[in-house]
């Protein structure tokens, strides 16, 4: 699957500025446009979401400057780059606009080239930001990585011992035959429980085979490698190699949808956003307490669901609206990032998909993502 251009949306009363700019920025980003400001909150919100906003000030009912702080007060839109285009020359103007949070201001009347570099300069800013992040959470990987590497290892033990047991059988039948002393090969087999041993031997290697395919999914964050996955089996692979997250303490109920329709998605990406759903409910159970998390998936419509419910702490009201924000943690420092929920917002919206909190049915929190099930109905921004 080729990746999109980066989407931007022009926002201008004048129908003649949006076609110059749309003319000549098509080639590098695909277009959007609005001719108002409750258009353009609109279109903003829409799937795909723009990468970055050219928006004008002068407009009649709402002016830029409000579309601007209703953009960055609303979460689903506020890291959306906003440059305004203005032909208001006077400094004032400039500073309101950027105390407003807009990233950048281009007086009019300005050179398209400009505009053009000025762009790409926010729209790879953005993406830079994000893939930092990325990274630094990428990096928290290592402690899975002796997750990983106790799972692989506790089969490994049982098959050495089988190897051992194994040599030991065969080289004392192989005496027997060298010394004359076997009458029947098959009797001595069957008493000697090899049979068993190497049954058990392929197991353990299968299990092996099993959590390094696990590993090797979780680990692929390649943006070009996007594919149609089966979440269900995904959702296996990540509780594969990540059930010591969960531990022994805590029960864990898996109820998967057999009717699930591949999604299009990164393996990788899709595996980081259930971790980071399942390691935020083990976090909202108190130790003390035995945790319930239940892992859903079903065929909603046109739409495939994922439910992550515990019944921890819940979210309090007055942070539900901060907690996909970049960095927003209630954890004591050096316990959160506050980047789960951001990145799991970030993929899933990515997606064409949503992703919804609320409270459990007696306590604790539902997430729920919804996935467009056809992948080719949605369109895949810039990663
Ligand atoms: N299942 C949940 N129950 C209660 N609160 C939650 C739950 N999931 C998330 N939160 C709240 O949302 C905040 C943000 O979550 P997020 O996953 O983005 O960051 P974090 O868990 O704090 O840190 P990180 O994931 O980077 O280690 C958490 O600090 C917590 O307050
Ligand atoms: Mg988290």
């Amino acid at each position: 699957m080729t990746l999109e251009k980066p989407t931007i949306l022009i926002v201008d009363d004048e129908i003649q500025n949006i076609r110059v700019l749309s003319e000549f920025l098509k080639n590098e980003f695909r277009i959007i446009a609005a001719t108002n400001g409750e258009g353009s909150l609109f279109r903003a919100n829409a799937i795909p979401q723009p990468d970055a906003i050219l928006l004008d000030i002068m407009m009649p009912d709402m002016d830029g400057y409000e579309v601007c702080r209703r953009l960055k007060a609303d979460k689903a839109t506020t890291n959306i780059p906003i440059i305004f285009m203005s032909a208001m020359v006077q400094l004032t103007d400039e500073i309101k606009g950027l105390e407003l949070g807009a990233v950048d201001y281009i007086t009019k009347p300005y050179s398209l080239p400009i505009v053009r570099s000025r762009l790409q300069t926010h729209v790879r800013l953005k993406q830079a930001r994000f893939d930092a992040i990325r990274a630094a959470r990428f990096a928290a990987a290592g402690q899975l990585a002796a997750g990983i590497a106790h799972e692989i290892n506790t089969p490994l033990q049982y098959i050495a011992s089988n190897i051992i047991y194994i040599q030991n059988e065969v080289s004392e039948l192989i005496n027997a035959i060298k010394e004359g002393k076997l009458i029947d090969l098959q009797a001595a087999c069957a008493e000697s429980e090899l049979q068993e041993a190497i049954i058990d031997l392929r197991r353990g290697v299968s299990r092996i085979s099993d959590i390094v395919l696990a590993t090797k999914d979780f680990c692929s964050q390649n943006d070009a490698e996007m594919q149609y996955v089966d979440i269900n089996n995904l959702i296996n692979n990540v509780l594969l190699i990540g059930v010591r997250l969960i531990g022994n303490n805590h029960h864990l109920d898996v109820c998967l949808d057999s009717d699930l329709p591949p999604i299009s998605c990164h393996p990788g990406r899709m595996s980081e956003v259930i971790m980071s759903l399942i390691q935020n409910a083990v976090q909202a159970v108190l130790p003390e307490r035995n945790g319930d998390i239940r892992i859903l998936t079903k065929r909603h419509g046109d739409w495939a669901e994922i439910h992550v419910m515990d019944n921890g702490a819940g979210i309090p009201p007055e942070i539900r609206d901060h907690i996909f924000d970049p960095f927003f943690t209630t954890r004591d420092v050096g316990f959160g990032q506050g980047l789960g929920l951001a990145i799991v917002y970030d993929t899933i919206t990515k997606l064409g998909g949503t992703i919804s909190v609320k409270d459990g049915p007696a306590e604790g929190s539902v997430f729920t993502i919804r996935l467009p099930v056809d992948g080719s109905q949605t369109e895949t921004p810039n990663p």
